[in-house]
């Protein structure tokens, strides 16, 4: 059964997570900051996504915006850095993310192509909103669907069930693609068509499916999603 649906990601997958630490660490003032950014970035989005796996399976949900704001104070207190306007500007940076270069031309061609496209992401909605924005993308999107409303986050399996609902779809009509190789492997699990875009060459997380497709970058989905 052909692809109609093809389903992003958003988080690492269409915005570069790491983009407000780097941005903010060529801010002039910042040395401090800038000696250790990456390491910072890298503690930061772990600690966001561990948050979001025990608020889930704690049953003790707390929404995106304010776990990534619990993640980032965690590692800046790792870091031993206590800077107040430091943490304001790198959580406003963090609405207004930059989507990695070939989304823009990759959004269109799956337009072009007849496909519907869409995000899903543990993202607010207004997070979701101002990065979209910011990025100029929203015209080439169907939909932005946020874990929100479901009060839980990925991977859980009411999560990947809302993109069947929304579209009317059946999960192997979809094409997911994430840069998370555990979203990839749970949206493998629901049935999806699954794209793990690998842009760090980590190794395949050991989880209940395996992606069907793994990517550099997203350059070549509409070409996949063209022969599915
Ligand atoms: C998201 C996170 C997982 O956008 O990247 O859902």
């Amino acid at each position: 059964m052909a692809i109609t649906t093809c389903i992003f990601d958003a988080y690492g997958t269409l915005f570069d997570v790491a983009a407000a630490a780097r941005i903010a660490a060529a801010e002039q003032g910042r040395e401090e900051f800038a000696a250790k950014w990456s390491e910072i970035a890298a503690i930061w989005r772990a600690k966001q996504l561990q948050y979001t796996w025990l608020r889930a399976a704690a049953d003790t949900h707390l929404d995106f915006w304010r776990v990534t704001q619990n993640g980032l104070d965690y590692a800046l207190e790792a870091a031993s850095l206590s800077d107040p306007e430091l943490r304001e500007r790198l959580l406003a940076l963090y609405w207004e993310l930059s989507a990695f270069p070939e989304v823009p031309d990759m959004l269109s061609a799956l337009k072009a192509a007849g496909l519907k496209t869409g995000i899903l992401s543990n993202g607010t909605p207004r997070m979701l909103s101002g990065a979209v924005e910011s990025a100029g993308i929203g015209g080439a999107l169907d939909a932005v669907l946020s874990v929100e409303k479901l009060g839980v986050f990925k991977p859980h399996p009411s999560v990947y069930r809302m993109v069947d609902g929304h579209f009317g779809v059946l999960p192997k009509q979809v094409l997911f693609v994430s840069s998370n190789g555990w979203d990839a492997s749970y949206a493998a699990h629901h049935g999806f068509q699954t794209v793990w875009v690998n842009r760090a060459n980590e190794p395949m997380d050991r989880l209940p499916s395996d992606p069907q497709h793994i990517m550099q970058d997203l350059t070549d989905i509409p070409k996949l999603a063209a022969r599915l």
